[in-house]
């Protein structure tokens, strides 16, 4: 559904070269590497936003960064779900407007027992800059599932979460992939995690390889 082909990027020294990636529907993989490795560099690739400098990103069959603006706009409005390391919530909004703002660009419900089950809900009208860190990055997770996308990116999306909170959050992401035939592909720091992935891969010496 979704593969990397021999995907290079630099900034200022190379990050990696020749990454190879494959993702089917209801796969969850995990990448992991030291900080600075381009772990976010490499989902923000393949997941539409950044434009490999060598390689290429196919998904369902058609070369990503060769679509037509608008097909890419509709497929990272529709069909991917990036949750951010940095979470770039609206700040004066509530936490509810927030995730209002992602259920009308989807059209799609928002579903409260989700926002129960992330325990979020007795918070939804506060301001996002008056909520924990825990609260803002969990609020993030809600309105990205929002959107039932067909593909999470997920960010360090437990990164402000303690084990137990982190824990619940993965399950939540699972169940999602798995009621919804969806893919998860997360990179975390957290090796602690891995249990929560079919595969875990790792950016070292500038490659990914197989972790576990
Ligand atoms: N837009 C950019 N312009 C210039 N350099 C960038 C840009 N984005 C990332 N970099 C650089 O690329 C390197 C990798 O960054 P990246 O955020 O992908 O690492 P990471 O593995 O996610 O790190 P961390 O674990 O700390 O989140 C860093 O040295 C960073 O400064
Ligand atoms: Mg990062």
């Amino acid at each position: 559904m979704l593969e990397a082909v021999n995907i290079s990027h630099s900034f200022d020294y190379l990050l990696f070269e020749d990454v190879n990636l494959k993702i089917k529907p209801k796969d969850k993989i995990a990448i992991i590497g030291k900080s600075g490795s381009g772990k976010s560099t490499l989902l923000h690739i393949i997941s539409a936003l950044l434009k490999p400098q060598k390689g290429e990103v196919i998904y369902n069959g058609k070369n990503l960064y060769k679509l037509k603006e608008k097909e890419l706009i509709n497929i990272r409005r529709y069909e991917f779900g990036v949750i951010f390391q940095f979470h770039y919530l609206f700040n004066t909004f509530t936490a509810l407007e927030n995730i209002q703002a992602a259920s009308l660009l989807a059209e799609r419900e928002i579903d409260w027992k989700l926002l129960k089950r992330l325990d979020i809900d007795n918070v939804i009208h506060q301001n996002i800059q008056t909520l924990s860190g825990g609260q803002q990055q969990r609020v993030s997770i809600a309105r990205v599932l929002t959107k039932k996308p067909k593909i999470i990116f997920a960010d360090e999306p437990t990164g402000n979460l303690d084990r137990n909170n982190a824990n619940e959050v993965m399950e939540i992401l699972n169940e999602y992939c798995e009621n919804n035939n969806a893919s998860l592909i997360t990179v975390t720091h957290d090796t602690e995690l891995a249990e929560f992935f079919d595969k875990v891969y790792k950016l070292k010496n500038k490659r990914l390889e197989i972790w576990i």
